[in-house]
């Protein structure tokens, strides 16, 4: 069975699950926008898609509270993966999260 220090949680920024915890230590580390800052947690590629969660439940678990009373992190647009020419090209045929919102 892998330990703390194996369990990466944030793939994009390489953060274990034995560093979220140590850092959780610090009583002034209050919840996800303390780790984002010190760890870089949610900050990667795919936006804290994939880690994001995993990090609630560990300050709830930490905490002593439920999932629902940790602050998420702050989402900044943009809010989906946009292809940079969608960004490049002036238009304003917007992505959603259906669609790339690419129309050729
Ligand atoms: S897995 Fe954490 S930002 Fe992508």
């Amino acid at each position: 069975m892998p330990n703390d220090e194996q369990i990466i949680i944030c793939r994009c920024e390489d953060v274990t699950l034995s560093e979220i915890r140590e850092a959780l230590r610090d009583p002034s580390v209050r919840g996800m926008e303390d780790l984002k800052r010190i760890l870089r947690v949610t900050m990667g590629p795919c936006a804290g898609r994939s880690c994001r969660e995993l990090i609630m439940r560990e300050i709830a678990k930490v905490r002593g509270s439920s999932v629902e009373e940790v602050a998420p992190t702050i989402f900044r647009p943009p809010t989906t993966p946009l292809r940079i020419d969608a960004v490049t090209r002036r238009t304003t045929d917007i992505p959603t999260e259906k669609g790339d919102g690419n129309a050729d």
